[in-house]
């Protein structure tokens, strides 16, 4: 069993400035741990991608599946605390993380164009009004605030999946049903030609969190 990542360098005040890890970022954990030996002997990464990785907790444990520290962990972050953050968590728990300010992945596209072995997001998933997303104030509600469906962040980063996934990569996508992740599915299967399961489901109180997993036809 891979322990979680330490985070005792950060301090409640952190919280007010970047998400705190919750059962939805544990699910993602559960997940990639569920995945690890797939991901070391079969995918073995070269470039590994976290859009949002807010503490890094995520990408800090992917490393830690990882082990051999050979590939390349890139972090993005709309939130400059959570990129700042994101560093720090890598560098306390021994691991490498090239954490980068921006929205999605603008900026990284085209040098990365097919290039990622592993994408991960926890996106902003709660059903919203479009108002509470793009006239939030807070860079805390960025981190929860999804839009109508929950769908609007999540809508803008599917067409980006076809570009950056490698032809062995594999994409792990924290969800709730509310997303209506068959509709998810069926994007990307006739859009992108990707291939999708749920990995793991779990309720978390009231809300039924899933990992959608997303591979090309061609492996
Ligand atoms: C639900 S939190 C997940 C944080 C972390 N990955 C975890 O699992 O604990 C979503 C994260 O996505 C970031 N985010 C929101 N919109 C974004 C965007 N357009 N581009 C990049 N990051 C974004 C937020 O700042 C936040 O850190």
């Amino acid at each position: 069993m891979i322990p979680t990542p330490n985070l005792d360098h950060l301090s409640p005040g952190d919280y007010e400035h970047v998400y705190e890890p919750a059962e939805d970022t544990f699910l993602l954990l559960d997940a990639l741990e569920k995945d690890a030996e797939f991901l070391r002997n079969e995918i073995k990464p070269c470039i590994c991608l976290e859009i949002g990785s807010g503490t890094g907790c995520v990408s800090t444990f992917l490393g830690k599946i990882l082990g051999d520290g050979t590939a390349l962990l890139i972090c993005t972050d709309i939130n400059p605390y959570a990129s700042a953050i994101t560093n720090k968590t890598g560098y306390h728990n021994s691991i490498q993380l090239d954490s980068i300010t921006t929205n999605l992945v603008n900026g990284l596209l085209p040098r990365l164009y097919h290039s990622i072995d592993i994408l991960c997001f926890n996106p902003p998933y709660v059903v919203t009004t479009s108002d509470d997303l793009y006239l939030s104030k807070s860079i805390l509600e960025k981190a929860w605030a999804g839009g109508i469906d929950g769908r609007e962040i999540i809508d803008k980063m599917l067409p980006l999946v076809d570009k950056l996934l490698s032809d062995k990569g594999v994409f792990y996508l924290l969800l709730i049903n509310e997303n209506k992740p068959n509709e998810v599915c069926e994007i990307m299967k006739n859009n992108y030609h990707l291939q999708s399961e749920v990995l793991l489901s779990r309720l978390a109180g009231r809300e039924k969190q899933l990992i959608l997993k997303f591979w090309r036809n061609t492996r």
